[in-house]
Protein backbone atom coordinates (compact mmCIF):
# COMPACT_ATOMS: atom_id res chain seq x y z
CA UNK A 1 0.00 0.00 0.00
CA UNK A 2 1.44 3.52 -0.92
CA UNK A 3 1.83 6.03 1.82
CA UNK A 4 -0.06 8.52 0.55
CA UNK A 5 -3.68 5.99 0.67
CA UNK A 6 -5.94 8.30 2.75
CA UNK A 7 -6.78 6.18 6.38
CA UNK A 8 -10.91 5.87 6.27
CA UNK A 9 -12.84 7.19 9.38
CA UNK A 10 -16.04 7.55 8.23
CA UNK A 11 -18.02 3.78 7.11
CA UNK A 12 -21.42 4.14 5.37
CA UNK A 13 -23.30 0.71 5.57
CA UNK A 14 -26.03 0.85 2.91
CA UNK A 15 -28.63 -2.11 3.81
CA UNK A 16 -27.87 -1.86 7.58
CA UNK A 17 -30.46 -3.99 8.84
CA UNK A 18 -30.53 -6.52 5.72
CA UNK A 19 -28.91 -10.25 6.24
CA UNK A 20 -25.81 -9.63 5.24
CA UNK A 21 -24.83 -6.65 7.78
CA UNK A 22 -26.53 -8.44 10.40
CA UNK A 23 -24.97 -12.02 10.28
CA UNK A 24 -21.47 -11.46 8.86
CA UNK A 25 -20.28 -7.26 9.00
CA UNK A 26 -21.59 -6.44 12.34
CA UNK A 27 -20.04 -9.42 14.15
CA UNK A 28 -16.92 -8.70 12.22
CA UNK A 29 -17.03 -5.41 13.44
CA UNK A 30 -17.41 -6.36 16.96
CA UNK A 31 -14.42 -8.72 16.69
CA UNK A 32 -12.03 -5.98 15.39
CA UNK A 33 -13.41 -3.78 18.29
CA UNK A 34 -12.21 -6.76 20.70
CA UNK A 35 -9.22 -6.93 18.99
CA UNK A 36 -8.47 -3.15 19.15
CA UNK A 37 -7.97 -2.65 15.58
CA UNK A 38 -10.44 0.07 15.22
CA UNK A 39 -9.16 3.93 15.85
CA UNK A 40 -10.90 6.03 18.24
CA UNK A 41 -12.08 8.32 15.60
CA UNK A 42 -14.14 5.69 13.56
CA UNK A 43 -17.79 6.38 12.76
CA UNK A 44 -19.80 3.81 11.09
CA UNK A 45 -23.72 5.43 9.74
CA UNK A 46 -25.86 2.73 8.48
CA UNK A 47 -28.32 3.49 6.19
CA UNK A 48 -31.78 2.14 5.39
CA UNK A 49 -35.31 2.28 4.13
CA UNK A 50 -37.18 1.99 7.56
CA UNK A 51 -37.86 5.30 9.96
CA UNK A 52 -34.74 4.20 12.83
CA UNK A 53 -33.38 6.50 15.16
CA UNK A 54 -30.36 5.82 16.36
CA UNK A 55 -31.03 4.28 19.49
CA UNK A 56 -32.86 1.46 17.59
CA UNK A 57 -29.85 0.65 15.27
CA UNK A 58 -27.80 0.33 18.39
CA UNK A 59 -30.53 -2.25 19.88
CA UNK A 60 -30.36 -4.13 16.65
CA UNK A 61 -26.37 -3.91 16.73
CA UNK A 62 -26.81 -5.54 20.21
CA UNK A 63 -29.12 -7.74 18.94
CA UNK A 64 -27.32 -8.87 16.09
CA UNK A 65 -24.51 -9.99 18.48
CA UNK A 66 -26.17 -11.99 20.83
CA UNK A 67 -27.38 -14.11 17.54
CA UNK A 68 -24.59 -14.40 15.56
CA UNK A 69 -21.44 -14.06 17.97
CA UNK A 70 -20.75 -16.98 20.00
CA UNK A 71 -21.60 -15.85 24.52
CA UNK A 72 -18.03 -17.21 25.53
CA UNK A 73 -16.66 -14.15 23.38
CA UNK A 74 -19.13 -11.22 24.05
CA UNK A 75 -17.69 -8.29 26.81
CA UNK A 76 -20.05 -6.16 27.78
CA UNK A 77 -17.41 -3.55 28.00
CA UNK A 78 -16.40 -3.95 24.08
CA UNK A 79 -20.23 -4.15 22.81
CA UNK A 80 -20.65 -0.89 24.35
CA UNK A 81 -18.00 0.73 22.57
CA UNK A 82 -18.92 -0.46 19.63
CA UNK A 83 -22.56 0.42 19.33
CA UNK A 84 -21.81 3.86 20.10
CA UNK A 85 -19.55 4.13 16.94
CA UNK A 86 -23.33 3.11 15.17
CA UNK A 87 -25.67 5.72 13.94
CA UNK A 88 -28.64 5.80 11.66
CA UNK A 89 -29.81 7.43 8.65
CA UNK A 90 -33.06 7.13 6.87
CA UNK A 91 -33.11 6.72 3.24
CA UNK A 92 -35.01 5.90 -0.04
CA UNK A 93 -32.24 4.66 -2.38
CA UNK A 94 -34.09 5.56 -4.78
CA UNK A 95 -34.74 9.27 -4.69
CA UNK A 96 -32.26 11.96 -5.12
CA UNK A 97 -33.24 14.60 -2.78
CA UNK A 98 -33.09 11.91 -0.22
CA UNK A 99 -29.43 11.67 0.17
CA UNK A 100 -28.88 15.10 1.58
CA UNK A 101 -29.86 13.37 5.01
CA UNK A 102 -27.30 11.55 4.49
CA UNK A 103 -24.82 14.41 4.06
CA UNK A 104 -26.64 15.98 6.03
CA UNK A 105 -26.08 13.85 8.62
CA UNK A 106 -22.04 13.09 8.47
CA UNK A 107 -21.32 16.47 7.47
CA UNK A 108 -19.20 17.09 10.08
CA UNK A 109 -17.84 13.44 9.96
CA UNK A 110 -14.03 13.07 8.57
CA UNK A 111 -14.05 12.61 4.80
CA UNK A 112 -13.05 10.61 2.26
CA UNK A 113 -15.52 8.01 3.25
CA UNK A 114 -16.20 4.29 2.40
CA UNK A 115 -19.71 3.49 0.83
CA UNK A 116 -20.60 -0.61 1.23
CA UNK A 117 -23.47 -1.47 -0.62
CA UNK A 118 -24.96 -4.83 0.93
CA UNK A 119 -27.80 -4.03 -1.34
CA UNK A 120 -29.51 -5.15 -4.00
CA UNK A 121 -26.96 -4.65 -7.40
CA UNK A 122 -30.63 -2.84 -8.87
CA UNK A 123 -29.82 0.25 -6.55
CA UNK A 124 -26.03 0.50 -7.55
CA UNK A 125 -26.79 3.08 -10.21
CA UNK A 126 -29.19 5.00 -7.88
CA UNK A 127 -26.75 5.27 -5.30
CA UNK A 128 -24.14 6.03 -7.02
CA UNK A 129 -25.59 9.41 -8.85
CA UNK A 130 -27.40 9.88 -5.23
CA UNK A 131 -23.49 10.26 -3.48
CA UNK A 132 -22.42 12.40 -6.69
CA UNK A 133 -25.29 14.54 -6.78
CA UNK A 134 -24.55 15.20 -2.78
CA UNK A 135 -20.93 15.78 -3.17
CA UNK A 136 -20.15 12.92 -1.07
CA UNK A 137 -17.30 11.55 -3.31
CA UNK A 138 -14.04 12.41 -4.05
CA UNK A 139 -11.06 11.31 -5.20
CA UNK A 140 -10.26 9.04 -2.09
CA UNK A 141 -13.61 7.85 -1.68
CA UNK A 142 -14.04 4.15 -1.97
CA UNK A 143 -16.79 1.94 -2.64
CA UNK A 144 -17.76 -1.51 -1.98
CA UNK A 145 -19.89 -4.40 -3.71
CA UNK A 146 -20.41 -7.51 -2.53
CA UNK A 147 -20.00 -10.71 -5.03
CA UNK A 148 -22.29 -11.51 -7.48
CA UNK A 149 -21.51 -8.57 -9.64
CA UNK A 150 -24.40 -9.52 -12.14
CA UNK A 151 -25.11 -12.97 -13.24
CA UNK A 152 -23.41 -13.24 -16.49
CA UNK A 153 -21.11 -11.27 -18.28
CA UNK A 154 -23.41 -8.96 -19.32
CA UNK A 155 -25.10 -7.85 -16.42
CA UNK A 156 -21.63 -8.04 -14.66
CA UNK A 157 -20.34 -5.43 -17.69
CA UNK A 158 -23.40 -2.89 -16.89
CA UNK A 159 -23.14 -2.61 -13.32
CA UNK A 160 -19.07 -2.50 -13.61
CA UNK A 161 -19.66 0.99 -16.46
CA UNK A 162 -21.97 2.23 -13.39
CA UNK A 163 -19.72 1.94 -10.38
CA UNK A 164 -17.05 3.72 -12.89
CA UNK A 165 -19.09 6.44 -14.20
CA UNK A 166 -18.41 8.45 -10.77
CA UNK A 167 -15.12 5.77 -9.35
CA UNK A 168 -12.17 4.96 -10.32
CA UNK A 169 -10.95 1.18 -10.57
CA UNK A 170 -8.65 2.20 -7.66
CA UNK A 171 -11.58 3.15 -5.63
CA UNK A 172 -13.70 -0.17 -6.29
CA UNK A 173 -13.43 -2.90 -4.07
CA UNK A 174 -15.08 -5.82 -5.13
CA UNK A 175 -15.66 -8.50 -2.51
CA UNK A 176 -15.49 -12.25 -2.60
CA UNK A 177 -15.19 -13.21 0.80
CA UNK A 178 -13.54 -16.51 0.54
CA UNK A 179 -10.59 -13.88 0.26
CA UNK A 180 -10.57 -12.89 3.41
CA UNK A 181 -10.26 -16.54 4.75
CA UNK A 182 -7.23 -16.81 6.78
CA UNK A 183 -6.30 -20.15 5.01
CA UNK A 184 -7.20 -18.72 1.45
CA UNK A 185 -5.03 -15.99 2.59
CA UNK A 186 -1.90 -18.58 3.48
CA UNK A 187 -2.08 -20.22 0.03
CA UNK A 188 0.09 -17.96 -1.51
CA UNK A 189 2.50 -17.89 1.80
CA UNK A 190 2.34 -21.76 1.40
CA UNK A 191 3.08 -21.81 -2.09
CA UNK A 192 5.87 -19.30 -2.30
CA UNK A 193 7.35 -19.28 1.07
CA UNK A 194 8.07 -22.96 1.24
CA UNK A 195 10.68 -24.20 -1.60
CA UNK A 196 9.47 -28.09 -0.76
CA UNK A 197 5.98 -27.04 -2.56
CA UNK A 198 6.94 -24.85 -4.80
CA UNK A 199 9.41 -27.03 -6.36
CA UNK A 200 7.10 -29.32 -6.91
CA UNK A 201 4.05 -27.54 -7.47
CA UNK A 202 3.61 -27.98 -11.33
CA UNK A 203 2.45 -30.94 -13.61
CA UNK A 204 5.85 -32.38 -12.92
CA UNK A 205 4.66 -33.26 -9.59
CA UNK A 206 1.02 -33.06 -9.63
CA UNK A 207 -0.78 -35.53 -11.03
CA UNK A 208 -4.58 -33.43 -10.12
CA UNK A 209 -5.57 -30.86 -8.20
CA UNK A 210 -9.72 -31.11 -6.42
CA UNK A 211 -11.35 -28.56 -4.96
CA UNK A 212 -14.46 -29.15 -3.22
CA UNK A 213 -16.76 -26.59 -1.68
CA UNK A 214 -19.64 -28.84 -0.35
CA UNK A 215 -22.55 -27.14 2.25
CA UNK A 216 -25.23 -29.33 4.41
CA UNK A 217 -27.56 -26.27 4.42
CA UNK A 218 -30.10 -25.40 1.77
CA UNK A 219 -31.04 -22.24 0.33
CA UNK A 220 -32.44 -20.93 3.44
CA UNK A 221 -34.87 -18.07 2.45
CA UNK A 222 -32.89 -17.11 -0.59
CA UNK A 223 -35.05 -19.59 -3.16
CA UNK A 224 -35.68 -16.31 -4.89
CA UNK A 225 -32.03 -14.95 -5.60
CA UNK A 226 -30.52 -18.92 -5.76
CA UNK A 227 -33.51 -20.00 -8.40
CA UNK A 228 -32.12 -17.30 -11.19
CA UNK A 229 -27.96 -18.04 -9.99
CA UNK A 230 -27.61 -21.38 -9.36
CA UNK A 231 -24.87 -23.12 -7.83
CA UNK A 232 -22.40 -22.66 -11.00
CA UNK A 233 -23.03 -18.51 -10.34
CA UNK A 234 -23.26 -18.56 -7.13
CA UNK A 235 -20.33 -20.44 -6.15
CA UNK A 236 -18.26 -20.98 -8.45
CA UNK A 237 -17.91 -18.11 -10.71
CA UNK A 238 -16.70 -16.14 -7.27
CA UNK A 239 -15.46 -18.49 -4.83
CA UNK A 240 -13.71 -21.74 -6.64
CA UNK A 241 -12.63 -20.16 -9.43
CA UNK A 242 -10.93 -17.25 -7.27
CA UNK A 243 -9.41 -20.34 -5.51
CA UNK A 244 -7.90 -22.07 -8.62
CA UNK A 245 -6.52 -18.96 -9.32
CA UNK A 246 -4.33 -18.66 -5.98
CA UNK A 247 -3.67 -22.41 -6.81
CA UNK A 248 -2.57 -22.33 -10.18
CA UNK A 249 -0.77 -18.53 -10.47
CA UNK A 250 2.71 -17.87 -11.04
CA UNK A 251 4.64 -15.93 -8.41
CA UNK A 252 3.74 -12.63 -8.28
CA UNK A 253 6.61 -9.92 -8.75
CA UNK A 254 5.37 -8.19 -5.58
CA UNK A 255 2.89 -8.92 -3.23
CA UNK A 256 1.00 -6.04 -4.09
CA UNK A 257 -2.53 -5.39 -5.43
CA UNK A 258 -1.62 -4.95 -9.11
CA UNK A 259 0.90 -7.74 -9.19
CA UNK A 260 -1.82 -10.57 -7.49
CA UNK A 261 -4.52 -9.59 -9.43
CA UNK A 262 -2.36 -9.64 -12.77
CA UNK A 263 -1.39 -13.30 -12.13
CA UNK A 264 -4.48 -14.62 -11.10
CA UNK A 265 -5.86 -13.40 -14.61
CA UNK A 266 -3.27 -14.72 -16.36
CA UNK A 267 -4.84 -18.14 -14.82
CA UNK A 268 -8.44 -16.82 -15.92
CA UNK A 269 -7.30 -16.85 -19.51
CA UNK A 270 -5.81 -20.13 -19.89
CA UNK A 271 -8.56 -21.90 -17.91
CA UNK A 272 -9.83 -24.19 -21.04
CA UNK A 273 -13.14 -23.50 -22.33
CA UNK A 274 -16.01 -25.61 -21.68
CA UNK A 275 -17.85 -25.65 -25.14
CA UNK A 276 -20.67 -27.92 -26.94
CA UNK A 277 -18.02 -30.72 -28.00
CA UNK A 278 -16.07 -31.05 -24.55
CA UNK A 279 -19.03 -29.99 -22.21
CA UNK A 280 -20.31 -33.78 -21.57
CA UNK A 281 -17.38 -35.30 -20.25
CA UNK A 282 -16.40 -32.17 -18.22
CA UNK A 283 -19.40 -31.17 -16.68
CA UNK A 284 -22.30 -32.19 -14.24
CA UNK A 285 -25.12 -30.32 -12.79
CA UNK A 286 -27.77 -31.88 -10.69
CA UNK A 287 -30.76 -31.13 -7.86
CA UNK A 288 -31.00 -32.24 -4.60
CA UNK A 289 -34.07 -34.53 -3.89
CA UNK A 290 -35.33 -34.85 0.01
CA UNK A 291 -33.53 -36.62 2.32
CA UNK A 292 -31.91 -36.57 5.71
CA UNK A 293 -29.22 -35.00 6.96
CA UNK A 294 -27.58 -35.75 10.68
CA UNK A 295 -30.91 -37.82 11.28
CA UNK A 296 -33.46 -34.39 10.37
CA UNK A 297 -35.41 -35.31 7.11
CA UNK A 298 -34.49 -32.29 4.46
CA UNK A 299 -37.06 -31.48 1.94
CA UNK A 300 -36.19 -31.81 -1.96
CA UNK A 301 -35.14 -28.58 -3.74
CA UNK A 302 -38.47 -27.99 -5.37
CA UNK A 303 -40.22 -28.33 -2.49
CA UNK A 304 -38.56 -25.94 -0.25
CA UNK A 305 -40.58 -22.94 0.96
CA UNK A 306 -41.58 -20.27 -1.97
CA UNK A 307 -40.10 -22.98 -4.58
CA UNK A 308 -41.30 -23.12 -8.30
CA UNK A 309 -42.36 -26.63 -8.44
CA UNK A 310 -40.44 -26.78 -12.24
CA UNK A 311 -37.32 -24.94 -11.48
CA UNK A 312 -34.44 -27.02 -13.83
CA UNK A 313 -31.88 -24.60 -11.49
CA UNK A 314 -29.00 -26.92 -10.27
CA UNK A 315 -28.07 -27.20 -6.64
CA UNK A 316 -24.22 -28.72 -7.08
CA UNK A 317 -21.80 -28.88 -9.83
CA UNK A 318 -18.69 -31.02 -10.54
CA UNK A 319 -16.07 -29.95 -13.71
CA UNK A 320 -13.19 -31.13 -15.01
CA UNK A 321 -10.72 -28.17 -16.08
CA UNK A 322 -7.09 -27.44 -16.88
CA UNK A 323 -5.24 -24.53 -17.30
CA UNK A 324 -3.41 -24.20 -20.66
CA UNK A 325 0.08 -23.31 -19.99
CA UNK A 326 3.33 -24.52 -19.82
CA UNK A 327 3.36 -25.08 -16.06
CA UNK A 328 -0.27 -27.01 -15.69
CA UNK A 329 0.15 -29.18 -18.97
CA UNK A 330 -2.10 -32.42 -18.90
CA UNK A 331 -3.21 -31.42 -15.22
CA UNK A 332 -6.83 -32.08 -14.45
CA UNK A 333 -8.48 -29.11 -11.86
CA UNK A 334 -11.54 -30.93 -9.90
CA UNK A 335 -14.37 -28.12 -9.20
CA UNK A 336 -17.03 -29.64 -6.92
CA UNK A 337 -19.51 -27.83 -5.02
CA UNK A 338 -23.59 -28.15 -3.61
CA UNK A 339 -25.98 -27.46 -1.69
CA UNK A 340 -27.62 -30.01 1.42
CA UNK A 341 -24.78 -32.73 0.67
CA UNK A 342 -23.78 -34.77 3.92
CA UNK A 343 -21.88 -32.08 5.45
CA UNK A 344 -20.05 -28.68 5.28
CA UNK A 345 -16.87 -29.27 3.59
CA UNK A 346 -14.20 -26.75 2.09
CA UNK A 347 -11.04 -27.96 0.80
CA UNK A 348 -8.28 -27.79 -1.73
CA UNK A 349 -6.81 -31.43 -2.35
CA UNK A 350 -3.41 -31.46 -4.48
CA UNK A 351 -2.35 -35.16 -5.04
CA UNK A 352 1.02 -35.70 -6.09
CA UNK A 353 2.62 -37.93 -8.44
CA UNK A 354 4.06 -41.08 -6.95
CA UNK A 355 7.81 -41.60 -7.91
CA UNK A 356 8.16 -44.53 -11.01
CA UNK A 357 8.89 -47.90 -9.84
CA UNK A 358 7.00 -49.96 -6.64
CA UNK A 359 9.04 -51.47 -4.26
CA UNK A 360 5.72 -52.17 -1.45
CA UNK A 361 2.89 -54.33 -1.01
CA UNK A 362 1.45 -54.35 -4.71
CA UNK A 363 -1.80 -54.43 -3.02
CA UNK A 364 -1.11 -50.78 -1.54
CA UNK A 365 -0.19 -49.39 -5.14
CA UNK A 366 -2.96 -47.24 -5.05
CA UNK A 367 -1.84 -45.73 -1.50
CA UNK A 368 1.57 -43.99 -3.71
CA UNK A 369 1.76 -40.18 -4.10
CA UNK A 370 1.63 -37.63 -1.03
CA UNK A 371 -1.88 -35.71 -0.78
CA UNK A 372 -1.77 -32.22 0.60
CA UNK A 373 -5.22 -30.94 2.35
CA UNK A 374 -5.77 -27.54 2.23
CA UNK A 375 -8.59 -27.24 4.63
CA UNK A 376 -10.87 -24.27 5.08
CA UNK A 377 -13.96 -26.09 6.98
CA UNK A 378 -14.66 -27.21 9.10
CA UNK A 379 -11.12 -26.74 10.67
CA UNK A 380 -8.60 -24.30 9.33
CA UNK A 381 -5.02 -25.82 8.33
CA UNK A 382 -3.17 -27.98 6.32
CA UNK A 383 -2.24 -31.42 6.58
CA UNK A 384 0.00 -33.58 4.18
CA UNK A 385 -0.36 -37.24 3.69
CA UNK A 386 3.33 -38.96 4.33
CA UNK A 387 3.75 -42.89 3.90
CA UNK A 388 5.64 -44.47 6.77
CA UNK A 389 6.09 -48.10 8.15
CA UNK A 390 3.81 -49.66 10.16
CA UNK A 391 5.78 -50.57 13.71
CA UNK A 392 6.51 -54.31 14.28
CA UNK A 393 8.83 -56.78 12.60
CA UNK A 394 7.46 -58.74 9.98
CA UNK A 395 5.35 -55.77 8.29
CA UNK A 396 8.46 -54.41 6.15
CA UNK A 397 6.79 -53.58 2.72
CA UNK A 398 3.67 -52.37 4.39
CA UNK A 399 3.05 -48.75 4.23
CA UNK A 400 0.81 -46.63 6.32
CA UNK A 401 -0.65 -43.42 5.53
CA UNK A 402 -0.67 -40.42 8.29
CA UNK A 403 -1.27 -36.83 8.56
CA UNK A 404 1.36 -34.56 9.53
CA UNK A 405 -0.85 -32.01 10.27
CA UNK A 406 -0.79 -27.70 11.38
CA UNK A 407 -4.39 -26.48 13.04
CA UNK A 408 -4.16 -22.60 12.77
CA UNK A 409 -6.34 -22.50 15.81
CA UNK A 410 -3.93 -24.58 17.75
CA UNK A 411 -0.55 -23.37 16.57
CA UNK A 412 -1.54 -19.65 16.19
CA UNK A 413 -2.66 -19.82 19.40
CA UNK A 414 -6.23 -18.10 18.02
CA UNK A 415 -9.41 -17.83 20.17
CA UNK A 416 -11.25 -18.35 17.04
CA UNK A 417 -10.66 -18.03 13.39
CA UNK A 418 -11.58 -14.68 12.31
CA UNK A 419 -14.39 -14.32 9.26
CA UNK A 420 -13.69 -13.43 6.59
CA UNK A 421 -14.54 -10.23 6.83
CA UNK A 422 -12.85 -9.30 9.33
CA UNK A 423 -9.25 -8.83 7.51
CA UNK A 424 -11.89 -7.47 4.44
CA UNK A 425 -13.27 -4.38 6.66
CA UNK A 426 -9.42 -3.67 7.79
CA UNK A 427 -8.03 -3.61 4.15
CA UNK A 428 -11.13 -1.32 2.82
CA UNK A 429 -9.97 1.30 5.90
CA UNK A 430 -6.62 1.31 4.72
CA UNK A 431 -6.81 1.18 1.20
CA UNK A 432 -5.44 -2.19 0.32
CA UNK A 433 -6.69 -3.99 -2.69
CA UNK A 434 -5.04 -6.85 -2.93
CA UNK A 435 -8.13 -9.16 -1.36
CA UNK A 436 -10.49 -7.41 -3.74
CA UNK A 437 -11.41 -7.97 -7.37
CA UNK A 438 -10.36 -6.29 -9.95
CA UNK A 439 -13.13 -5.51 -13.26
CA UNK A 440 -11.20 -8.09 -15.71
CA UNK A 441 -11.01 -10.93 -12.89
CA UNK A 442 -14.85 -10.85 -12.43
CA UNK A 443 -15.65 -10.85 -16.49
CA UNK A 444 -13.45 -13.19 -16.98
CA UNK A 445 -14.49 -15.85 -14.37
CA UNK A 446 -18.52 -14.71 -16.07
CA UNK A 447 -17.36 -15.22 -19.61
CA UNK A 448 -15.91 -18.56 -18.45
CA UNK A 449 -19.58 -19.73 -16.55
CA UNK A 450 -21.50 -18.50 -19.49
CA UNK A 451 -19.82 -20.34 -22.09
CA UNK A 452 -20.26 -23.59 -19.60
CA UNK A 453 -23.81 -22.67 -19.57
CA UNK A 454 -24.60 -22.35 -22.70
CA UNK A 455 -22.61 -24.94 -23.80
CA UNK A 456 -25.12 -27.61 -21.52
CA UNK A 457 -27.86 -25.97 -22.60
CA UNK A 458 -27.09 -26.37 -26.40
CA UNK A 459 -26.05 -29.90 -26.06
CA UNK A 460 -29.30 -30.76 -23.85
CA UNK A 461 -27.17 -32.04 -20.62
CA UNK A 462 -29.13 -33.88 -17.97
CA UNK A 463 -29.50 -32.26 -15.17
CA UNK A 464 -28.98 -35.27 -12.32
CA UNK A 465 -30.30 -35.91 -9.02
CA UNK A 466 -29.41 -36.39 -5.29
CA UNK A 467 -30.47 -37.14 -2.12
CA UNK A 468 -29.90 -34.46 0.71
CA UNK A 469 -27.61 -35.76 2.87
CA UNK A 470 -24.94 -37.16 0.05
CA UNK A 471 -21.51 -36.67 -1.83
CA UNK A 472 -24.23 -35.80 -5.18
CA UNK A 473 -24.57 -37.56 -8.05
CA UNK A 474 -23.13 -40.50 -8.69
CA UNK A 475 -21.99 -38.70 -12.36
CA UNK A 476 -19.59 -36.47 -9.96
CA UNK A 477 -17.79 -39.47 -9.33
CA UNK A 478 -17.74 -40.77 -12.99
CA UNK A 479 -16.59 -37.68 -13.47
CA UNK A 480 -13.35 -37.86 -12.05
CA UNK A 481 -13.01 -41.91 -12.24
CA UNK A 482 -13.02 -41.57 -15.79
CA UNK A 483 -9.63 -40.31 -15.72
CA UNK A 484 -8.58 -42.96 -12.93
CA UNK A 485 -9.11 -40.71 -10.16
CA UNK A 486 -10.97 -40.21 -7.00
CA UNK A 487 -12.55 -37.29 -4.66
CA UNK A 488 -10.65 -37.07 -1.56
CA UNK A 489 -12.66 -38.21 1.25
CA UNK A 490 -11.68 -38.58 4.63
C1 LIG B 1 -22.02 -17.19 -0.60
C2 LIG B 1 -23.05 -17.90 -1.42
O1 LIG B 1 -21.25 -16.35 -1.41
O2 LIG B 1 -21.15 -18.16 0.01
C3 LIG B 1 -23.86 -18.83 -0.56
O3 LIG B 1 -23.92 -16.94 -2.02
C4 LIG B 1 -22.95 -19.78 0.18
O4 LIG B 1 -24.79 -19.57 -1.34
C5 LIG B 1 -21.83 -19.02 0.91
O5 LIG B 1 -23.73 -20.50 1.12
C6 LIG B 1 -20.80 -19.97 1.48
O6 LIG B 1 -19.87 -19.25 2.24
P1 LIG B 1 -19.04 -19.95 3.40
O7 LIG B 1 -18.09 -18.91 3.88
O8 LIG B 1 -20.04 -20.36 4.43
O9 LIG B 1 -18.37 -21.14 2.77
Amino acid sequence: MSESIEKIDTFVLFGVLGDLSIRKLIPAWYYLERDGKLSDSLKILGVGRKLVSDDELRDKVKESLKTHVSEEYIDNGIVSRLIERFFYCACDLSKDEDYSNLNEKIQDWSMPAAFYLAISPSLFESVCDGLNSAKLISPSSRIVVEKPVGYNLESSQEINEKLTKHFDESQIYRIDHYLGKETVQNLITLRFANSLFSSQWNSKGIEYVEITAAESVGIEDRWGYFDGMGQLRDMVQSHLLQLLCLIAMEPPNRLDDQSIRSEKVKVLEALKSLDKDNISSNFVSAQYTDGEIDGVKKPGYIDEDGANQDSKTETFVAIKTEIQNWRWLGVPFYLRTGKRMASKTTQIVIHFKSDGHYIFNESQESLKGNTLIISLHPTEGISLQVFTKPHGVEKHSTVRSDPMSLDFIKTQKLLNIPSGYQSLLMDILSGNQSLFLCREEVELAWKWCDNALEASNQSNQDLYFYSAGTDGPIQSKELISSNGHSWYEE
